[in-house]
């Protein structure tokens, strides 16, 4: 009776104990998931507005190492880049090594210690990307995804990534011509179904993390990347650090604004800002087009070594602003006259920005440009802010509006008539 009596109260005690150590541990670790259900709140959301960093890629390509992301992360706390919205410090192809017996993939020596590098990153309140893609191989023809799409992405939740570029590449040649030779529709299938297999992996894991769609821009991808879990899909090929590239892009983004919104936006891909023989116009307007297109912004310049007037364009507040304004409105093509291109979208408390680039190569003002506020819904002076002088501006449709070649007038009108 006695010894019972004992075993039960060591029963009740022990009950006592471990309920005691779980609520503590659902209070200061995990409180969403022990609530009530009436009570939960929201699962955690990722980009609700377009994602903001830097990528390794349009820089050091293959070259890249821990050392150029770490470095890369100190630069952007100490540019000013961090506090100016650029969080995501994503590492592109290369950094794969090997698959051991149990299809663990480790990383190559570029890379010793991915969790070390994830906390090296995250010290800095910066949060950490990486790359994979669902095919045997990646585009560089490093080991890719497939087969092993729950353990990656349980991988890259436990090194504390934040941010996942998936790239098609070999799933092309490698699984949907083989498996579906000549049929354009099932390899289409094949590859739906490869990015929701890691839509749903990712999701798996219980960690926010962002999904980049890299499959460029095939079978209308924003027309079922969102229903997957994508937070951003490629629109298009790789950009190259030209203007006919940034223009060729640009252009291609007419019609699809409708797709973009809080947590799913078109990519236009990175940026090239600071990049090759861009000129100081020319990076001013693809910075001002991929904030017009809500496009994420990710660099991928070389910034240790950036120039003090490349550094201006990237962190310009008001353009940021029009990029990260939370209605998430994406640009459309309102008209071209002549090589002159207008462009607008709608901001949050009524206010809009409109884009008028000179996409000609001569300067506008030998026969300038007069904009027709009449397409774009608006009548009347139109009081508003040049985002590259900070200059006040009074817009009519009489007045001439001199641009030089690849240049852009970006303005914010707070109170469009
Ligand atoms: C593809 C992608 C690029 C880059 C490379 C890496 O070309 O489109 O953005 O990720 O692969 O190999």
């Amino acid at each position: 009776m006695r010894l019972s009596a004992s075993l039960q109260l060591a029963a009740v005690t022990i009950a006592f104990l471990m309920t005691a150590t779980i609520s503590a541990h659902a209070q200061t670790i995990n409180p969403v998931r022990m609530a009530p259900k009436a009570q939960m709140a929201p699962p955690q959301v990722v980009a609700q507005t377009p994602p903001m960093g830097w990528n390794s890629w349009n820089y050091f390509a293959g070259r890249v190492t821990d050392k150029d992301i770490r470095d890369s992360a100190d630069q952007i706390v100490a540019n000013g880049m961090k506090d100016a919205g650029y969080i995501y410090v994503n590492i592109d192809d290369t950094w794969e090594g090997e698959r051991d017996a149990s299809g663990v993939l480790h990383t190559n020596s570029k890379f010793p210690d991915m969790k070390a590098l994830a906390d090296y990153v995250h010290s800095k309140g910066l949060k950490l990307g990486i790359y994979s893609g669902p095919g045997p191989k990646t585009c560089a023809g490093y080991a890719g995804s497939l087969g092993h799409e729950e353990q990656d992405a349980k991988m890259y939740a436990d090194w504390g990534i934040d941010y996942l570029k998936y790239d098609l590449c070999s799933f092309n040649q490698e699984v949907m011509q083989k498996q579906a030779p000549n049929d354009k529709e099932a390899q289409m299938r094949l590859m739906v179904a490869a990015y929701d297999k890691m839509g749903k992996a990712l999701k798996a894991t219980s960690r926010p993390i962002v999904y980049s769609l890299c499959q460029y821009g095939w079978d209308n991808v924003w027309e079922w990347a969102p229903g997957l879990g994508g937070n951003s899909w490629r629109t298009t090929g790789d950009i190259q650090a030209s203007w006919q590239s940034v223009y060729d892009i640009m252009s291609e983004q007419a019609g699809l604004a409708s797709y973009a919104g809080p947590g799913h936006w078109n990519d236009p891909d990175m940026l090239e800002v600071g990049n090759g023989k861009l000129t100081l116009a020319e990076n001013r307007t693809h910075f001002s087009m991929w904030a017009m297109l809500a496009a994420p912004l990710l660099a991928g310049n070389d910034l240790p070594h950036m120039k003090p007037e490349i550094k201006e364009i990237l962190t310009n507040p008001g353009v940021i602003a029009i990029d990260q304004d939370p209605l998430g409105h994406q640009a459309r093509h309102i008209y071209s006259k002549g090589e002159v291109e207008i462009w607008a979208r709608d901001l949050k408390g009524g206010a809009k920005a409109i884009a008028i680039v000179n996409a000609g190569s001569d300067v506008y003002s030998t026969h300038p440009f007069h904009i027709d506020l009449a397409q774009l819904g608006l009548h009347g002076t139109q009081h508003g802010k040049d985002l590259w002088t900070g200059k006040d501006i009074e817009l009519t449709s009489n007045m001439p509006i001199e641009l030089a070649s690849h240049d852009i007038l970006l303005l914010r009108i707070a109170s469009p008539k």
